[in-house]
């Protein structure tokens, strides 16, 4: 591992991967490796909140970009497909333009969507504009993002409790995180897998994955859990996509913590972008969030003291611990007993309490692998959302800390994709835009 390096040099490292990930139309691949070459949506918000500090035309393009395949129903999909050959999900899988209507026919995009970060990178950049750009800016991207939450609450809120429903774990972003693995070992593992997972047939499937040729097996999602979760786009692809096909049939479905605390905290930035154009929010967005702060206290759980999704089929919370719990604070302002019950979780050294935190599973969970994607490493794009939240919930020092924690991790391990919470190792894909992208939002939006 690197020394500490100079303000400076990280600025210019995150700045130069920016560079090298740019793909020349308006968008940025995740990483420079094969793992990850198309478009992929989150990614592209948390580019742009980077890339505003130096070209703020280039970070608009950014935020726009994903929009140029949202669906005929508000819907913006999870990845948009590039002609790169050889990713393990591509278009082969998903057939969106030719299965379901509202999919755009002449760009090939996945059926699913992710974490809605849109509004709050278009105010972010919004704050960097003159009072006539910034109305111009959001008058280009109000109706597009209202579209997209809509669709969340007309399609994905079946009972109208202000929580939306997530029918993959992809959805998430969070592909492996251990409420959804637990949910899914339960409820939705195809009975194949499950007895190629008994036989031990995780290494001779593993000869068939494309993925970890570029990064070891080790440090992402298990070969079983991973066909199981294809198994899941199967299932949707079935399904035509189709919302009220999916709520009657599908498996999987969860009120997601991550989803429904990102949606949340974006109405909020919606609001005020609707606010400054003398707009007002239609009523199915309203309701909703007159209902947030009830539908998330549903989700908490007194014994433990925490947030948990809920499997929305069975009705009953999925008590398995993950980084998602602390994004309750990014979702809105919260009850002061709420935070004090959280601080205690991000300090104690057993769980969340690490050397380079926050871990994306407990220390002490039995899911824990300091290297394995979702189930313990660190990720820079969740410490970014939580210290946002802790300094909204009057924990200015906590967030400071925690950003301050991040910055040494990145400049001591490189731009990778994620870190060992325990030693601060770097895994997962090196040049990874969004850590690159939020070292430079850190660097300039905060004297550390
Ligand atoms: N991160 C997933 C992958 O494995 C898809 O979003 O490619």
């Amino acid at each position: 591992m690197r020394g500490y390096m100079h303000k400076m040099d990280l600025l210019e490292e995150a700045r130069a991967v920016l560079a090298k990930n740019d793909m020349g139309e308006g968008w940025t691949r995740p990483t420079s490796i094969s793992l990850y070459p198309h478009q992929w949506l989150w990614d592209s918000f948390f580019i742009a909140i980077g890339l505003r500090h130096y070209d703020v035309k280039r970070a608009m393009a950014e935020v726009r970009s994903p929009f140029r395949a949202q669906w005929k129903n508000g819907m913006v999909p999870h990845i948009i497909f590039s002609d790169a050959k050889g990713y393990h999900a591509g278009p082969e899988r998903w057939k969106s333009s030719k299965t379901s209507l509202n999919a755009p026919r002449d760009i090939e995009t996945t059926g699913i969507t992710q974490p809605p970060m849109a509004a709050e990178a278009t105010l972010r950049i919004g704050e960097l504009l003159t009072p006539r750009e910034r109305r111009k800016w959001y008058r280009e991207m109000y109706p597009k993002i209202l579209a997209w939450h809509e669709w969340f609450y007309r399609e994905r809120d079946p009972d109208g409790d202000g929580l939306v429903v997530v029918v993959h774990s992809w959805e998430t972003g969070m592909d492996n995180t251990p409420p959804w693995m637990e949910i899914v070992h339960k409820y939705a593992m195809p009975f194949w897998a499950r007895l190629a997972a008994a036989a031990g047939l995780d290494k001779v499937l593993e000869r068939f994955r494309k993925d970890t040729a570029a990064v070891p097996a080790d440090e992402r999602i298990s070969t079983v859990d991973l066909h199981a979760v294809y198994s899941h786009i199967r299932s949707l692809r079935r399904l035509k996509y189709d919302s009220v096909a999916i709520m009657a049939k599908h498996r999987l479905q969860i009120d997601s913590l991550i989803i429904n605390c990102i949606l949340m905290r974006a109405n909020k930035h919606l609001a005020a972008i609707a606010a400054e154009l003398g707009e007002e929010l239609p009523d199915i967005i309203q309701c909703a969030m007159e209902r947030a702060p009830q539908a998330l206290e549903s989700l908490w759980d007194e014994e433990t003291g925490q947030y948990y999704p809920r499997n929305h089929v069975t009705g009953e919370l999925v008590k398995v611990s993950s980084v998602a719990t602390f994004l309750s604070l990014y979702a809105q302002k919260l009850p002061k007993e709420r935070v004090k019950a959280l601080l205690k979780h991000l300090h104690n050294p057993e769980t969340f309490g690490a050397e380079y935190p926050i871990p994306s599973a407990p220390l002490n969970s039995p899911y824990f692998k300091p290297h394995c994607y979702w189930q313990g490493p660190t990720w820079v794009n969740t410490n970014w959302m939580v210290a946002d939240g802790l300094e909204r919930n009057g924990q200015k020092r906590e967030a400071h800390l925690l950003r301050q924690k991040t910055l040494g991790m990145v400049a001591k391990g490189g731009m990778y994709e994620y870190f060992s919470p325990t030693d601060g190792s770097p895994a997962g894909a090196p040049s990874f835009s969004w850590t690159a992208a939020l070292t430079i939002d850190l660097l300039h939006s905060h004297s550390l």
